[in-house]
């Protein structure tokens, strides 16, 4: 969100409610809407399930396996880890259904089956953004080492939408409260409640633009590592309005079926528990109708817990009108060969480019050139062109005050202080260093870096997590976090 990354800690073993909890908690109009989806699935498909051995995947309470037994399947097996199971067996006896259906504790990946092989396999598995506390881990597993070649799956498709919201009402009440707290200023929760996504209902008309589809799991090819990806999205305006959220969420599709049947979690579905997701952004996007916000989605299961997610989105909305364009600010940078701390023994060359030509008729015409200083490797040294960095009336302009520092200066100064308080100022020890642009820099501030070294370890990196605030106590780089190989600790952390 904002480029920031959304951690969610929730220990999924621990905290999962239970799937009759679950039952309970659900709205009746629900339990005809997206079970309804499930039910239909394998009713209408009957001539799939016949004869077949079935494998229910986190089978819960009842409702799927009892569906397929009754669909005419040869047998079918419900695994679960919880204790609900002794729950379950009960229903089935009630139901005399017991020949008919043998239920497991245990994990999926620990029990032994009763059958080598399944054709079928059904689960319901989805969590809130699709995949936070989703058991499509435990799926994939189960395919991979049951599934007969051929076999089925239901559901076999999820595709995830985004799309971006007005909602400065709740934004106010959520985000803005820490702004003033009895009299308080508590700005600093702020950034806690910006990284956490919220799970709410969305009125449809809140949404300002299109969905756009970012991603969509086949679970018949989908493997585990495709469930952490990076992928682009466009979200072009429908009308003109504030944009102060993202919202995620997605549908399902049972693609074995004789005629595919679908559900969605979207606004403009019915009411499901997984609700719709909602990212807040740090700043409020002024729109016009058809004008885009891009950016990227980044997700990935959490190093600790891998059924957690962390969740990162970029985003850019460009538009000629300097006072509405807006950048989240977060960058990254991932080392893949050590950069040279020096240029001494170096060769540079100064390439001139024509970049256009303009005739300006009798007056002659005018060659716009650009200058590059680039290594012998071919790669080019960084320039700064922009006037706000050089000349003060633009940063007055856009209310800066003045000329403000290149948000690449504070950047480098942070990494490089890091690296020499905890990488022995080796360039090789530093891997991957991010953080967000929060508030510019100006001349003659003084800044200073607090830094966490956090214990995880990613390959033999440390991660290390740091804000940099100036002397007016303002956090200038938010979201700050590098991978760095740690070879002595000068200060005390
Ligand atoms: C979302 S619930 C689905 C329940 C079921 N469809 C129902 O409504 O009755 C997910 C279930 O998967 C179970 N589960 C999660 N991970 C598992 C694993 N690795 N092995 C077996 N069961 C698992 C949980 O205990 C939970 O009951």
């Amino acid at each position: 969100m904002n480029g920031s990354e959304q951690t969610q800690s929730a220990d999924s073993a621990g905290t999962m409610t239970s799937s009759a909890d679950r039952m309970v908690g659900m709205d009746h109009a629900e339990v005809r809407y997206f079970t309804r989806s499930y039910r239909d699935s394998i009713y209408q498909n009957r001539h799939i399930f016949k004869d077949k051995v079935v494998l229910d995947v986190g089978c819960g309470t009842v409702w799927l396996y009892r569906f397929a037994a009754k669909a005419g399947a040869k047998h079918v097996i419900g695994v679960d880890m919880s204790s609900i199971i002794e729950k379950a067996k009960q229903i089935v006896a009630c139901n005399g259904l017991s020949d008919k259906i043998t239920l497991l504790q245990g994990k999926m990946e620990e029990v032994v089956l009763p059958y080598p092989k399944v054709d079928i396999i059904i689960s319901e598995w989805m969590g809130y953004f699709l995949l936070y506390e989703s058991m499509l881990d435990t799926v994939l597993y189960a395919r991979d080492r049951y599934l007969v070649p051929g076999g089925k799956i239901f559901p076999d498709k999820a595709t995830m939408y985004l799309a971006a919201i007005e909602d400065g009402e709740y934004k106010d009440d959520k985000i803005g409260f820490w702004d003033n707290v009895y009299g308080f200023d508590y700005s600093p929760m702020k950034e806690i409640a910006l990284t956490e996504p919220l799970v709410d209902t969305v009125e449809m008309k809140a949404l300002v633009t299109d969905p756009c589809p970012i991603i969509t799991l086949d679970l018949y090819t989908v493997t585990p590592a495709d469930l952490a990806f990076k992928v682009p999205f466009s979200l072009t305006a429908k009308r003109s309005d504030f944009i102060h959220a993202v919202i995620a969420w997605f549908d399902i599709e049972f693609g074995a079926c004789h005629k595919p049947i679908t559900f969605s979690t979207g606004p403009h579905a019915k009411y499901t528990h997984w609700k719709q997701t909602v990212f807040y952004l740090r700043d409020v996007l002024t729109v016009e109708e058809e004008e885009v916000v891009s950016g990227v989605l980044e997700n990935k299961p959490n190093d600790k817990n891998k059924r957690d997610l962390d969740i990162t989105i970029s985003y850019k909305f460009e538009t000629t009108d300097n006072l509405r364009y807006s950048e989240d600010g977060q960058r990254k940078i991932t080392i893949l060969k050590p950069l040279p701390p020096t240029s001494a023994g170096k060769k540079f060359q100064l390439r001139n480019t024509v970049i256009g030509v303009y005739d300006k008729g009798k007056a002659g015409s005018v060659v716009e050139t650009e200058q590059s200083i680039v290594d012998e490797n071919g790669e080019v040294l960084n320039g700064d062109y922009n006037p706000l960095h050089a000349t003060p009336e633009p940063g007055q302009k856009m209310g800066f005050g003045g000329v403000i520092i290149h948000g690449l200066f504070s950047w480098n100064t942070a990494a490089h202080g890091i690296l020499r308080e905890l990488g022995g100022s080796d360039p090789k020890n530093l891997r991957e260093f991010q953080a967000r642009f929060a508030s510019p820099v100006l001349p003659g501030d003084k800044l200073t870096t607090e830094i966490w070294r956090t214990g995880n370890i990613e390959d033999g990196f440390e991660e290390v997590r740091f804000v940099t605030t100036n002397n007016r106590g303002k956090v200038v780089l938010s979201n700050g976090r590098c991978l760095l190989k740690v070879t002595g600790s000068k200060s005390k952390l």
